[in-house]
C-alpha cells in the first residue's frame, strides 16, 4: 500500500517537501513535518498547539466532535461505572486490567508505599496557615525529589515502575496533609486496613478523638471523581511533565510542574473557580447577567466549567457528574442552591447562540466541585483533588515518553518578531 504523503511547496523558493503521513488507530492522522526546516527552512507556527501532536501515545483517546474518551481503549462510561480508581491508575500504567492476582499485588504494593519520609513533614510548616493549597502541593511533591534522586535511573523501567508506585501510592499523603495543616489538625498516618480512597478520606476527615466511619456513599463519589480525573490525553499539565521528562528532570519534579500547570483556571482550577462564580451568582435570577457578561468581548469574564480546547461536544466526564452529582444529593438529602444555579446556567448558556455557534458546553469542571462541597471539601482543595488523581495519568504519560524510541528533548522554536541587530550603546550616550 502507498504512503500518504503531503505536499507543500514554497512558492517563493519552488522548493518542494514531500511529509509522510501516519494514520493512528483513531482520530486524525499526522502530518510528519520532523524534516521540514532542514528540507524547507520553515518551522511551523501553531500557538497553543491546536493543530500539533506532539507525540504518539496509547493511552487516551479523546474525540472532541463526539464527546469520546477512552483509556486504552475502554470508554469512561463503563470505567465510571464498573471500575476504580486504583484499577484505572494500574489500567492506565500497565494497559491492560488487572486480573485479581495482579490487583492484589498492586494494590499491596501501593499500601507498602503509602508512607512517605517523616521529614517531610516538615516542609508543610514553612507555610502561612492561609497558603493556597496548590502553592503547597508543587512545593512538597517537589520535596519527595529530594528523597528519592540518587536512586531513580529514569533509563531503568524497573525504576519507572517504583516511580509510578510512589507517586500514586503518596499523593493521598501529601494532599490530606495540606488540608490538615490548612485545618489546625493533625497529620494522620495511611490505615492500610482501609482501601485507596477510604484511606485518602480517613487521612483528611478522621478525628484524633473518635473512631472515623466511612461513608460509603461519600466513598464512591470519592472514587468516580478520581477516575475521571485520571487522564486526559495532551492537556496542558500532562504536556508539561512530558515537557520537563523530555530534559531527563527527576519524575518527581516533573510532576511537581504538572501540579503547577493544573492550578490554572483555565486548566484544573476552574473547579474551584466555578464554585466562586456560582457563589456570586447567587440566585437564578441573577444568571443572564453573568452569562452577558460572558459574552462581552470588553469583559474578560468568562464561564468557569465551560468550554474546552478539544471537546465541541459535551465532556462526557461532565454528563456522568452531573448526574453523580444529582443523585449524591438525592441520597445524602442534601440541598444545594449551587446545583440548581448550576443546572439553570447550563440550561440558558445551551440555548444561547453564543455558545451553540461556539460549542460551548460544560466541561469536567462544571459540576466536580458541587460534589467536593458536598463531600465537605473546602473549594481550595478542589484543584490537588484533580491533581491527584491526575498524577495517575502523568506518571503514565511519562513512563510511556521514557520507553518511546523517539525520544528527545522537547524544544520548540519560535517567529522573531524583536529588534534589527544594533550595537551596544554606554549609558552615558543613551537619549
Ligand atoms: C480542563 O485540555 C484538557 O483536556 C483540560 C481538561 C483535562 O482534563 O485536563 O479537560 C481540564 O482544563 C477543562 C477546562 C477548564 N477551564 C475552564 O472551564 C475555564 C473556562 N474555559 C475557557 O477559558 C476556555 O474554554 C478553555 C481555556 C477551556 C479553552 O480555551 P480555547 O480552546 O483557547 O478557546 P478559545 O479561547 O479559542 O475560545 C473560542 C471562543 C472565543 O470567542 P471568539 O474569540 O471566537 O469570539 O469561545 C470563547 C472565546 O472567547 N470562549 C468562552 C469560553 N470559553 C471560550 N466564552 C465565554 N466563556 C467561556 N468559558
Amino acid at each position: 500500500m502507498t504512503m500518504r504523503t503531503v505536499i507543500i511547496t514554497d512558492k517563493a523558493t519552488g522548493k518542494t517537501v514531500e511529509c509522510p503521513v501516519h494514520e493512528g488507530r483513531y482520530g486524525a492522522p499526522v502530518v510528519d513535518l520532523k524534516n521540514l526546516y532542514k528540507d524547507l527552512g520553515v518551522f511551523t507556527f501553531d500557538p497553543g498547539y491546536g493543530s500539533t501532536a506532539a507525540c504518539r501515545s496509547g493511552i487516551t483517546y479523546l474525540d472532541g466532535e463526539e464527546g469520546v474518551l477512552m483509556h486504552r481503549g475502554y470508554s469512561i462510561e463503563h470505567l465510571a461505572e464498573k471500575s476504580t480508581f486504583l484499577e484505572v491508575a494500574y489500567l492506565l500504567i500497565n494497559g491492560e486490567l488487572p486480573n485479581q492476582q495482579q490487583f492484589d499485588e498492586w494494590v499491596h504494593v501501593i499500601k507498602m508505599h503509602g508512607m512517605t519520609h517523616e521529614h517531610l513533614s516538615r516542609f508543610y510548616q514553612g507555610f502561612r496557615y492561609d497558603a493556597h493549597p496548590m502553592s503547597m502541593l508543587s512545593s512538597v511533591v517537589a520535596s519527595v525529589a529530594s528523597y528519592y534522586h540518587n536512586t531513580t535511573d529514569i533509563y531503568n523501567p524497573e525504576h519507572r515502575r517504583l516511580t509510578a508506585q510512589r507517586v500514586i501510592a503518596k499523593m493521598p499523603s501529601l494532599v490530606s496533609k495540606i488540608y490538615r495543616y490548612g485545618s489546625g489538625l493533625p497529620f494522620v498516618y495511611p490505615d492500610n486496613s482501609r482501601n485507596y480512597v477510604e484511606n485518602f478520606s480517613y487521612m483528611m476527615f478522621s478525628w484524633p478523638t473518635e473512631p472515623y466511619i466511612a461513608n460509603p456513599v461519600a466513598i464512591r463519589a470519592l472514587d468516580l471523581l478520581f477516575i475521571l480525573h485520571a487522564d486526559h490525553e495532551q492537556n496542558a499539565s500532562t504536556s508539561t511533565v512530558r515537557l520537563a521528562g523530555s530534559a531527563e528532570t527527576n519524575p518527581y519534579a516533573c510532576i511537581a510542574a504538572g501540579v503547577a500547570t493544573l492550578w490554572g483556571k483555565a486548566h484544573g482550577g476552574a473547579n474551584e473557580a466555578v464554585i466562586d462564580m456560582l457563589t456570586e451568582i447567587g440566585d437564578p435570577k441573577n444568571i443572564q447577567k453573568f452569562v452577558d457578561r460572558a459574552k462581552n468581548k470588553d469583559d474578560n469574564f468568562r464561564l468557569m466549567g465551560f468550554g474546552h480546547r478539544v471537546y465541541k461536544n459535551y465532556d462526557p466526564r461532565a454528563k456522568i457528574i452531573r448526574q453523580a452529582c444529582h443523585d449524591l444529593l438525592n441520597e445524602m438529602h442534601l440541598n444545594q442552591p449551587l446545583f440548581d444555579i448550576a443546572m439553570e446556567l447550563e440550561r440558558i448558556a445551551l440555548e444561547d447562540d453564543y455558545f451553540i455557534s461556539r460549542k460551548l458546553y460544560p466541561n469536567v469542571d462544571f459540576y466536580s466541585g458541587l460534589i467536593y462541597q458536598a463531600l465537605n471539601i473546602p473549594t481550595n482543595m478542589f484543584t490537588p483533588m484533580f491533581a491527584l488523581a491526575r498524577s495517575a495519568g502523568w506518571i503514565a504519560q511519562w513512563m510511556e515518553m521514557l520507553a518511546d524510541p523517539d525520544f528527545r528533548i522537547g524544544r520548540p522554536r519560535q517567529l522573531y518578531i524583536g529588534a534589527e541587530k544594533r550595537d551596544y550603546v554606554g549609558i552615558a550616550d543613551r537619549k
